[in-house]
């Protein structure tokens, strides 16, 4: 939100252009160190990736709540004490005291990046293998918006137990703003993720909050011929998950895929700041209701479920492989690819300043070559070939 205003400050709901300029924080989680190898990274054994460290804001909580005086030494604040701020905690405190310190131009929120669980169109993609599913079996209508498989539900509700065990042992902050792709394989993973989950230490008595994630198609997977890029229509969403929110302008029928064009990289990334631009500055208007006109504050405390003060710092976006690393890049984080049903959080420090003189650059779409029948061969780094004419050899996306 100090971000809305930063922008109205600079005229970007009046006529003068500000851009938001978005940067990775390192420091605080192990993917975003160059050792970590993202093949074997583990977010549920590492705590999400978080580091076992000591912060700039923990000096005051020291003072103030362990009554540390003189002669205290560092490694001493390492060890947590009974009754101390967990990790989690800390490094929540870490993230306001960073916007706190900061001027109105910048803001520091807390992006966990969840990608789908597995989908009937991934283990396709096995089956075939990548160059005849990229040039042929991908386009086939029965992959169409394709729903998770079991092994994709149980992926997401071990990210759902993850979260329950940090909420419940770690007293992490809970999520208070959710975003997620309109494709079916990521809402019924969002679904599944942040459903019924308790507070314990919030609200000792309450139960789960409900979850009513905005769904924006800024998250979906890179759209490209694959007929799995093609999203169900908003009507078909209400009816699967009642109550959900839109943001403003969702159609009904999806105006991005037509089987024949394909978002070229440069397309995808620039869609992906669109999507930082919504997470961070939103407001109460950049959003609607499926259900009714009442529930439409992205930021009524129903929704975000805190009801402590303007502190939406921690927001999960469920989205796609390919989407992330668009996000990745856009914030200039190093590559990390994630596993179906991975996690992972990063720090986001996003600064509003005026536009540089030529922004405006248009970014165009391409249409892809692909077979018409099921290929000859399908070899890895060597693409397929089709069988009907023109008989091309076709390299895979
Ligand atoms: C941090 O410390 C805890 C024990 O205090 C340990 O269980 C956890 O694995 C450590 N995390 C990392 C990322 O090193
Ligand atoms: C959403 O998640 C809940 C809780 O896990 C489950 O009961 C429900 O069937 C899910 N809804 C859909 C449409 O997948």
């Amino acid at each position: 939100m100090k971000l809305s205003r930063a922008a109205l400050a600079l005229g970007l709901a009046a006529t003068a252009p500000a851009y938001i300029q978005y940067t990775t924080v390192p420091g605080y989680f192990l993917q975003d160190e160059g050792s970590t190898d993202p093949s074997t990274f583990d977010f549920i054994t590492t705590n999400f990736g978080l580091i076992n460290r000591t912060y700039p804001a923990d000096a005051a909580d020291a003072d103030t709540q362990l009554g540390q005086g003189q002669g205290q030494q560092q490694d001493q604040r390492q060890q947590p004490l009974p009754g101390a701020l967990t990790q989690w905690e800390r490094f929540h405190r870490q993230v306001l005291a960073l916007n706190q310190d900061s001027p109105s131009t910048v803001e520091f929120k807390v992006l966990f990046l969840g990608r789908h669980g597995e989908g009937w169109h991934n283990v396709a993609e096995d089956n075939y293998g990548t160059p005849a599913w990229n040039c042929f079996y991908s386009l086939l209508p029965t992959y169409t918006d394709p729903a998770l498989t079991p092994l994709g539900t149980t992926q997401a509700l071990t990210v759902h137990n993850l979260w329950q065990r940090l909420l419940t042992t770690q007293r992490i902050p809970p999520i208070t703003t959710h975003y997620a792709s309109p494709l079916l394989r990521a809402l019924q993973t969002a679904n599944l993720t942040f459903s019924n989950l308790l507070h314990p230490h919030l609200y000792p008595r309450s139960s789960p909050i409900p979850f009513r994630p905005l769904i924006s198609d800024l998250f979906r997977e890179g759209v490209s011929l694959h007929t799995c890029d093609h999203r169900s229509s908003r009507a078909q969403i209400e009816d699967l998950f009642p109550g959900w929110r839109f943001e403003s302008g969702f159609e009904d029928v999806d105006g991005y895929w037509d089987g024949e064009w394909g978002e070229t990289r440069p397309a995808e990334d620039a869609r992906s700041r669109r999507g930082l631009d919504l997470i961070f500055t939103h407001s109460s208007s950049s959003s609607s209701s499926s259900s009714s006109s009442s529930n439409s504050d992205l930021h009524s405390d129903e929704d975000r479920g805190d009801g402590d003060g303007d502190d939406d710092v921690f927001v999960s976006v469920t989205s796609h492989s390919g989407e992330i690393a668009s996000i990745l890049r856009v914030i200039g984080h190093r590559e990390f690819g994630l596993k179906t049903g991975a996690a992972i959080p990063v720090l986001v420090r996003a600064e509003t300043k005026p536009a540089p003189e030529s922004t405006s650059t248009v970014v165009s779409w391409t249409r892809s070559a692909h077979c018409t029948a099921p290929p000859v061969t399908s070899l890895v780094g060597g693409g397929c070939v089709c069988t009907s004419e023109p008989g091309a050899v076709v390299t895979p996306l």
